[in-house]
């Protein structure tokens, strides 16, 4: 099941590593359609060599309770039609936790990709999704050790939790690449210098006008100091447009979400990231790219421990205080080696199809 923006690039991994072994899966790709853009969904299934879904649920935009219903409805039929042995969900957005309950009444086992993480915070819609998902899956497939402790402490079953590695990796570290030549073409049309790239779209940042307003703010401070490109999330487009953001403000480029492929090389090549997004955390870690998250927690906590991630609080101040610290500290030591979580290494969907082979026995799905 993929249905939001980060969805494609965890399952693209899983959906190749098990077509190479038609002989014991049989796959159903259902996109439930939370994402509906061009730029949110279509484009990933070109870049990222995915199939075309087989079903589509179009179930588009609504309040949490809107949307996860919308899906549960729509994939009821569907399970029940192709009555699949297992379902994989990855991630931790509405589709997530509405196609996992579906399956979990019906029987159907659930593997859940990246399980275990926790922010602690029940603010977060994401966290409830994670928690309940994780409590009704069959296989936990893990990230990082941290994610295995939560599970633990959660009560899940050790015989459940299998930690893989990062399995977004997995598509950075073949995509990477074709991506990086793509930059001269990029820096030329966006006449890029050196830039910092933002990415928001948590509620708690986009949807309060005074976050939001103290964040733009601070972006302005810091394109005096560097470029700013800004490819904004639909939530967030949104919210600007009612603030009053027009499409270019000051020092700042503000464009549509690019491709994914576009979108890692100007990670790569970013003199610093600022985000709130949780794959982009991950990926400027492997990367090795500064980047500021701008939040109170993380998820993630091990690409702050071994990465290059710091959190910052969503006040003009702090973030222009922050982003100029990190930006004067990698000026002075610019090639600082990555350091990687063990098991980013591009091989975590082998691992997961390995496990799910062997969960299964062997035999066809
Ligand atoms: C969702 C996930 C979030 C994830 C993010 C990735 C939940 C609760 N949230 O947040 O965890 O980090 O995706 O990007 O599942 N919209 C469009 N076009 C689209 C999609 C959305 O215009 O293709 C607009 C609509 O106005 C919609 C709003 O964006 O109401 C929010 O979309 P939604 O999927 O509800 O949540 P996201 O903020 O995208
Ligand atoms: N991404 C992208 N284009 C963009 C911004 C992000 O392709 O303009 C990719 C990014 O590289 C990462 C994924 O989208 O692979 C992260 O998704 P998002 O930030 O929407 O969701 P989150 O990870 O916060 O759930």
């Amino acid at each position: 099941m993929v249905g939001a923006r980060p969805n494609f690039m965890k399952m693209a991994p899983i959906v190749h590593a098990m077509a190479r072994r038609p002989e014991q899966f049989e796959q159903l790709l259902v996109h439930t359609g939370q994402h509906y853009d061009a730029n949110m969904s279509h484009i990933f299934f070109e870049e990222l060599g995915l199939p075309r879904p087989d079903i589509n649920l179009d179930v588009g935009s609504g309040s949490h309770a809107q949307q996860t219903a919308a899906v549960m409805q729509r994939f009821e039929p569907v399970l029940l039609e192709y009555r699949p042995d297992w379902l994989i969900v990855p991630g931790d957005v509405n589709s997530t936790l509405a196609c996992a309950l579906v399956a979990a009444k019906l029987g159907a086992k659930i593997a859940h990709v990246e399980a275990g993480l926790r922010s602690f915070d029940r603010t977060m819609p994401e966290e409830i999704n994670r928690i309940l998902t994780d409590q009704i899956s069959d296989l936990l497939f893990t990230p990082s050790p941290d994610a295995d402790q939560n599970l633990l402490r959660e009560g899940i079953d050790p015989a459940k939790i299998h930690c893989v590695g990062n399995v977004m990796i997995d598509t950075l570290v073949r995509l990477l690449p074709m991506a990086e030549a793509r930059l001269p073409a990029l820096r030329a049309k966006l006449n890029l210098g050196d830039y910092l790239l933002v990415t928001l779209h948590r509620p708690s940042n986009v949807d309060d006008p005074a976050t939001l307003t103290e964040i733009m703010q601070a972006l302005q401070q810091l394109g005096r100091d560097l470029q700013v490109l800004f490819p904004v999330h639909p939530r967030t487009r949104g919210k600007l447009a009612q603030l009053g953001f027009a499409d270019e403000q000051p020092g700042i480029h503000l464009v549509e979400p690019f491709g994914y492929l576009d979108f890692l090389a100007l990670q790569a090549h970013a003199a610093l990231v600022l985000t709130d997004s949780g794959g982009v955390q991950e990926e400027t870690t492997y990367l090795g790219v500064p980047c500021l998250t701008a939040r109170p927690n993380t998820e993630r906590p091990v690409t702050i421990t071994l990465g290059t991630n710091r959190l910052v609080e969503s006040t003009c101040p702090a973030l222009v205080q922050a982003a100029r610290d990190l930006l004067a500290h990698s000026r002075q030591s610019p090639h600082t080696p990555a350091r990687r979580p063990a098991l980013w290494d591009g091989q975590t969907a082998q691992r997961i199809v390995d496990v799910l082979c062997e969960a299964h026995s062997c035999s066809k799905f």
